[in-house]
């Protein structure tokens, strides 16, 4: 049995909603799985080189968290072997960037696992260890269904429901040659909030979700401000302040770190030079960076052969 996998991009955050928001993009990572006598693993494109092959990869992890999960049944450990593959993956989503590429690889591997095993897991459970895996669920829920998602825990379950959205927004990313991984950037997070920014926070995550839901841009400009993990990032990422400040100068109605940086998200209704102006302001502070102009991805992750469509049982609307 062979298996193709595509999994979109996802911004998380978008400004005020930590670990709660995030959306879909349309840039793919794409990966053939077909059964083998050991685990390896063939990269083109984004991470060739540097994704590490074999049973450490992120991919097959997930696959093989799934089949252990699979293994236990009414708390007994009852042994569900996988069986190991080979995949190529052609991936555009780029490593360590703040545009989901280990989220896009848990839900690959998580789908894979699942199809190989005979499907023993839904959706949920599979949002569920996705969010587990990532340790939060904002990138893995639009992951898998697509669009503007907003999800929380509760007691290790995850809600997540699917808004639906405007039309008129463009999207434009400047990922600078700058690496910050993840944990790093959670690191320099205080471990306690003032209720003066909570509620800065709360207030502003509820309005960026229905500025996005009616396409209002000026609304969007006024609620993507966030006080909790924004100002102690930005200081350690040179030229992202700047790149957010040189997008609103250039028209950019709203802009955020996405997820947890290095690259900027900035929303307008035109492109109107916003690209150029986050590259020229991250070069003037010595760092090269790529623009990406990109779409919402109206579906989430998934098996192209067979076809699940995970999107569905949720209040999605296609667009
Ligand atoms: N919500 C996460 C964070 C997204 O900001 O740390 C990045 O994984």
């Amino acid at each position: 049995m062979k298996i193709q996998i595509k999994a979109p991009a996802t911004s998380a955050n978008l400004g005020p909603g930590f670990d709660a928001l995030g959306l879909a993009l349309d840039l793919w990572n794409e990966t053939n799985v077909t059964p083998a006598e050991s685990f390896s693993v063939q990269v083109t494109g984004e991470g060739a080189g540097r994704l590490t092959s074999g049973k450490n990869n992120l991919i097959v992890r997930a696959a093989q968290r799934l089949a252990e999960r699979a293994s236990i049944v009414k708390g007994r450990h009852i042994g569900l072997p996988l069986q190991p593959f080979h995949m190529e993956c052609v991936n555009q989503i780029p490593l360590s960037s703040g545009m989901g590429s280990s989220s896009a690889a848990i839900v690959t591997g998580l789908l894979a696992g699942n199809a190989l095993l005979g499907n023993p897991f839904g959706r949920e459970e599979i949002l569920n260890l996705a969010s587990e895996m990532e340790g939060h669920p904002d990138n893995v829920a639009p992951a898998l269904m697509g669009g503007l998602v907003v999800s929380m825990v509760e007691e290790g379950e995850v809600i997540a429901r699917r808004i639906p959205i405007a039309e008129n927004v463009h999207i434009t990313i400047a990922l600078p040659d700058f690496y910050l991984p993840t944990k790093q950037a959670r690191a320099a997070l205080p471990r306690r909030v003032s209720r003066k920014d909570a509620v800065h926070n709360i207030s502003r995550a509820a309005l960026v979700v229905e500025a996005l839901r009616i396409g209002d841009l000026d609304l969007l400009g006024k609620a993507m401000t966030d006080k909790l993990h924004q100002p102690y990032r930005l200081k350690l990422i040179p030229g992202a302040a700047q790149a957010m400040n040189a997008a609103k100068e250039a028209g950019a109605n709203a802009v955020a770190l996405s997820g947890a940086g290095p690259s900027v998200v900035a929303f307008s209704t035109g492109e109107a030079g916003v690209g150029e102006a986050m590259k020229r302001a991250y070069e003037a502070e010595g760092v090269e960076a790529r623009i990406f102009r990109l779409g919402v991805a109206s579906r989430g992750a998934e098996i192209q052969k067979p076809y699940t469509d995970f999107t569905e049982g949720t209040e999605s609307v296609h667009k």
